[in-house]
């Protein structure tokens, strides 16, 4: 697995992502932004439709409320970014809440980062975009497993149309590889934020 697993208080950053723009802007937008570790509905939905036992991928996962109620359920959850101020807060407060053995938090830009072997319950993403971050993330899935997905949504009467990280509805369904099947794609429509939101279902082994 590449990355750097990152424990409370960060003490490395790899060179390659201590200029990283992205890093950069996050940990400044981090640093002001007390977390509220909510946890995003499509950890709810995906309990509720059923998960295989396994391992939890969370990409671009943030303060991630979601990593801490997986790991309160008993998952071992790997937690993603590229900011080490959101995964600083979120192993702090995986610490406080006693669920610290649960969650492994790598400090990783997703263009590269490269989840091995290993196959996951539930590889979610939300309010991230990237396509090689998705496509790495199906093939991520084990057979029966879930894949959560949520982008901003880019429309045809959107104002900024040049934003790479906004994606059109029913794209993420478009670019599922064909073991897949949708269990919900939804735009999501919250104030002036709109977003497209995908649960799907990888298929059990006998049939792939
Ligand atoms: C809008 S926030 C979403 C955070 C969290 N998933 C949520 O739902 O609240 C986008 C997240 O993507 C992370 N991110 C941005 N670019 C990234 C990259 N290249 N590699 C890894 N994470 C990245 C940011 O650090 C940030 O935590």
């Amino acid at each position: 697995m590449s990355g750097d697993a990152v424990q409370p208080s960060v003490g490395r950053v790899p060179s390659s992502l201590r200029r990283h723009p992205d890093r950069l802007r996050w940990n400044q937008r981090y640093t002001g932004e007390p977390p509220t570790f909510d946890p995003h509905p499509l950890v709810q939905a995906a309990m509720t439709a059923g998960l295989p036992d396994g391992p939890v991928l969370e990409l671009a996962c943030g303060q991630s409320g979601s990593a801490l109620v997986l790991a309160k359920a008993g998952r071992h959850v790997v937690a993603v970014d590229i900011s080490d101020v959101a995964l600083s807060q979120l192993s702090t407060e995986a610490e406080r809440s006693g669920v610290s053995a649960n969650i492994e938090c790598v400090l990783a830009d997703t263009a590269s980062y490269d989840p091995g072997e290993e196959q996951f319950a539930l590889v979610l993403a939300t309010y991230f975009w990237d396509a090689t971050a998705f496509a790495a993330a199906c093939g991520a899935v084990m057979p029966g497993g879930l894949l959560g997905w949520e982008a901003l949504a880019r429309l045809p009467d959107d104002e900024r149309p040049h934003l790479p990280w906004r994606i059109p509805h029913g794209e993420l369904s478009a670019r599922l590889p064909e073991r897949f099947t949708v269990l919900e794609e939804q735009l999501v429509v919250s104030g002036g934020k709109r977003s497209t939101r995908l649960l799907a279902r990888a298929a059990p082994a006998a049939q792939v």
